[in-house]
């Protein structure tokens, strides 16, 4: 399997410590913070992990937003990838992990893996769902982060063969 680039935007460090825990997890990963990354970092990869979590009124995490104007749908063409976000589906009930769908949106071209189930969230609504599942890795250090490290495991085995 060809390394996988984790590509994560982080406001108050939650999803730089999730990430960095699956890192260690599956291996052969390298970590970038969009902050501090090019498109052509991105480009060298044929597997990736893109993890933010959401803001605003659910939009991507703000060092997300400025990366994802410097990339355009077919940048994401012949590419692997899985999607990680964070909420909180209490206080922002209405947008909850919206950044899922939002990246979904923006890798539209790429294969998509790392669906995960809709069980134990409770929330009005996001953009993040297609049918029942969410459409990456929906995680809740607010309000739920006892059910994170079980979510991980799970997913990362769903994932884990799916990569080039
Ligand atoms: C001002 C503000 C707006 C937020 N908006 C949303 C939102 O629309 N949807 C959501 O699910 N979470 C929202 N959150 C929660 C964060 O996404 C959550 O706390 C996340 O774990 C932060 O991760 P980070 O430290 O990696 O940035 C918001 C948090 C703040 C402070």
């Amino acid at each position: 399997m060809n390394k996988i680039g984790i590509f994560y935007g982080t406001t108050t460090g939650k999803t730089q410590e999730i990430v960095e825990s699956i890192a260690l997890k599956l291996q052969n990963c390298e970590l970038f913070d969009v902050s501090k990354a090019q498109k052509e970092d991105l480009a060298k990869f044929d597997n990736l992990i893109l993890a933010s979590s959401t803001y605003g009124d659910g939009e991507l995490q703000s060092d997300w937003e400025d990366f994802a104007t410097s990339l355009s749908e077919d940048d994401f063409i012949g590419k692997i990838v899985a999607i990680i976000g964070l909420g909180d589906q209490d206080l922002y009930s209405d947008t909850f992990c919206n950044s899922i769908g939002l990246l979904a949106n923006l890798a539209k071209k790429a294969t998509i893996i790392g669906q995960s189930k809709n069980e134990n969230y409770e929330f009005t609504s996001t953009n993040a769902l297609n049918g029942d599942e969410f459409m990456g890795l929906a995680l809740d250090e607010d309000n739920q982060s006892d059910l994170s490290a079980k979510r991980i495991d799970s997913w990362i085995e769903s994932i884990k063969d799916k990569f080039k």
